[in-house]
């Protein structure tokens, strides 16, 4: 009963050429980027910004769903109506980051394990009365000398799994996120290496842990050049070893795949998905978009803080959203 229930909400994520807006910074990183305008990183400021994003016309075309942060979700716009019934109103659903940071692995210090499981269960009793529907919890593996080791890799994949067994447990569909950063100088050829030893490691326990593959979404990063690596692979290097790469490790089972943006700029993040839709298809699974900074960069950038250019930074929005949505469709023109 309750697996046709997270199946359902999966499917409805990666429905109609539809993708997420990760709109679940927390507090320090969505610092960093109100920093970047200018904006001083206060509760209302935060509050203004989410606002806009949901407020924006039609965006529920193109967007099935928004990552929110605990603050976020609890919040109210300016006008009093819940942040969370201005989404559903606008038939988007809402989900929460659960895991509480990626903070130093004890014994290798330039590693990452994700906290967060301890009182979890409560906290998705508490997140599903709120109103979301689907859960996030992102691992972090860094590449660079001598690393990631296995230690790492491991610890984070049997983390990933407990969450997303409490998750389903709790009715919340959860999003699995294993992301192998894009920093540093290595190659592609290094890149698929780790993606691919990453994600058997992550449904090894996946497995081990019962959770349901139906009743979950994957979200990775792409197959791509380190972003100091000398030699970058082209838009159809990226879309084809990405592919086959998941092609070997992500059973059919999975109903979507959500890719992070990573880093990538907006265009570079629209036309990787897009290649992968028009040329390298069929694949088991809908190949879709959760994208935090390649949505949000040129909307931020046009609103600046200000009220007059609330109009101007849902365009930037809604033009990003609409891109990426031909994208799962492999229908994406950038000239049109
Ligand atoms: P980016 O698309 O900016 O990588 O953010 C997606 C996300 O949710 C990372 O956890």
């Amino acid at each position: 009963m309750i697996l046709d229930q997270l199946a359902k909400t999966a499917n409805e994520m990666v429905a109609d050429d539809k993708g997420l807006l990760a709109a679940d910074e927390s507090n320090g990183t969505i610092g960093k980027r109100l920093d970047t305008i200018g904006v001083e990183n206060l509760e209302d400021h935060r509050r203004d910004y989410r606002e806009l994003l949901f407020r924006t016309q039609d965006l529920g075309n193109f967007i099935s769903g928004t990552i929110l942060y605990d603050e976020t979700i609890r919040q109210s716009a300016a006008d009093g109506t819940s942040l969370v019934s201005i989404m559903q109103s606008a038939g988007i659903i809402p989900g929460i980051k659960v895991d509480t940071g990626a903070k130093s692995l004890p014994g290798s210090p330039d590693e990452k394990i994700t906290e967060g499981l301890d009182g979890l269960p409560a906290r998705v009793e508490e997140y599903v009365g709120l109103g979301a529907r689907f859960a996030k919890w992102r691992a972090v593996i860094t590449i660079g000398d001598h690393i990631p080791s296995r230690y790492c890799i491991h610890t984070n994949a049997h983390a990933l799994a407990r969450y997303a067994k409490i998750c389903q447990e709790g009715g919340l569909t959860p999003i699995v996120e294993p992301e192998v950063l894009m920093d540093g100088d290595h190659d592609i050829d290094r890149c698929e290496q780790v993606t691919t030893l990453t994600l058997n490691t992550v449904f090894d326990e996946l497995y081990a842990q019962d959770v349901a593959l139906e009743g979950m979404i994957l979200k990775p990063n792409m197959v791509i050049s380190g972003s100091d690596c000398g030699s970058q692979a082209d838009v159809d290097e990226v879309a084809g070893r990405t592919v086959e790469c998941l092609k070997r490790c992500v059973p059919a089972a999975v109903p979507g795949i959500m890719f992070l943006s990573g880093g990538q700029s907006e265009e570079d993040a629209t036309a990787h998905l897009n290649a992968m839709n028009a040329k390298f298809g069929p694949a088991p699974w809908k190949l879709s978009y959760s994208y935090g900074r390649a949505l949000q960069q040129s909307c931020l950038k046009a609103w600046k803080g200000e009220a007059g250019n609330v109009d101007a930074a849902q365009e930037a929005l809604i033009e990003r959203a609409q891109a990426n949505s031909a994208a799962c469709a492999g229908t994406y023109n950038k000239a049109a």
